[in-house]
């Protein structure tokens, strides 16, 4: 079901265009400035002293350009790049296999990094304290322990969800970085230079329509212009203006602040079926049939961002601004929102 949402953060088949659209240097990515200047002085650091640079941890919602700045390290640091992702790391000697297989001043980039294992977890803490694997050999009480040594190497992780991550792991990492949702400008940026990597004409305003709808998310931005071009191919034009962008994304169901039917549908059980909530996250799953995750991870994080959800030790409650973009009557008096009057 996710696969098939236009708006799905998630990885798809359309991945290899997503790779043509990636920034390849620090310089071309746009937007995440914070997170930017960073990086750029703690790289330039490193590479003065010729050492690794200290281990990163990249953390925020799907579609930011977490596996992007990955990417752009190693190429800023001059570096190869092992990518591979907590679920593939199975067992400690897979672990053991890609370190001890590092060059020095390699990057291992470890996506979904809350998804390891406690036993793989815990080879990967000398290795990342001093670059050291420590394995046993034997069994029982003949067993032993040899130690080799690794060459020094730079971990970037990357996690939807830091709260999942131990925090023996979340200690070991020098560099802590949580990407935000972009701003319009910005994705009207990334948007126009998509355009001119895959030649689509678009004239600002239309570009500017799609950054509106896209979410905050890059990955998304770039979706959309691609559905956005069809329809415009198949009507015969040649440059996305706004009028097209406009009338591809309504057909896509998709509204003006870019929540889709989904969204929609997520907000309106809550309303309708929950009195505004609270609901458990869980309980909303199973009323939409979705993933208790997917919603974590993929459609609640915007919905909080933009303040139509509120998460609360007792469930998700909507927002008087959930109501009111839906056409919906809010009676403040039943809620258990923002408002002080809710203490009564
Ligand atoms: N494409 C996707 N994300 C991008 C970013 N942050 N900067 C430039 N191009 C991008």
């Amino acid at each position: 079901m996710v696969e098939e949402r236009i708006v799905s953060p998630l990885m798809s088949n359309e991945e290899i265009d997503e790779q043509r659209l990636r920034p390849h240097r620090l310089r071309d990515y746009i937007g995440q400035e914070k997170a930017k200047e960073n990086l750029a002085i703690f790289i330039k650091a490193a590479k003065q002293r010729k050492e690794a640079l200290d281990h990163v941890l990249l953390y925020g919602p799907p579609g930011l350009g977490k596996t992007t700045l990955a990417n752009i390290i190693a190429v800023e640091m001059e570096a190869q790049i092992r990518a591979t992702s907590g679920p593939a790391i199975e067992r400690p000697g897979d672990l053991a296999a890609i370190l001890t297989n590092l060059q020095p001043g390699d990057v291992l980039f470890i996506d979904e990094i809350h998804r390891l294992n406690r036993a793989v977890e815990e080879v990967l803490y000398p290795a990342l304290e001093d670059y050291s694997l420590d394995i046993i050999i034997g069994k029982g009480p003949s067993a032993r322990s040899i130690r080799l040594d690794l060459p020094p190497f730079t971990l970037v992780g990357a996690t939807t969800r830091i709260g999942n991550l131990s925090a023996p792991l979340r200690d070991r990492f020098g560099v802590i970085s949580r990407l935000e949702f972009y701003k319009e400008k910005d994705l009207v940026t990334i948007i126009e230079r998509a355009a001119s990597i895959l030649r689509i004409g678009i004239d600002p305003k239309g570009a500017e329509e799609i950054g509106k709808r896209a979410r905050g998310t890059p990955r998304i931005a770039n979706r959309l212009l691609k559905r956005v071009r069809d329809f415009a191919q198949v009507d015969g034009q040649k440059v996305i203006t706004k009028e097209i962008a406009d009338s591809s994304l309504n057909l896509l169901e998709i509204d003006d602040l870019g929540l889709d039917a989904i969204d929609r549908q997520m907000l309106l059980t809550i309303i309708e079926r929950f009195g505004g909530g609270p609901v458990g996250v869980e309980t909303l799953a199973a009323s939409i049939s979705e993933e208790t995750s997917t919603i974590e991870d993929v459609y609640e994080p915007f919905l909080l961002q933009i303040g139509f959800l509120q998460r609360t030790p007792r469930g998700r409650v909507a927002s008087s601004l959930a109501y009111q973009h839906l056409n919906m009557k809010y009676n403040k008096n039943d809620k258990q929102d923002d408002s002080a009057s809710s203490l009564w």
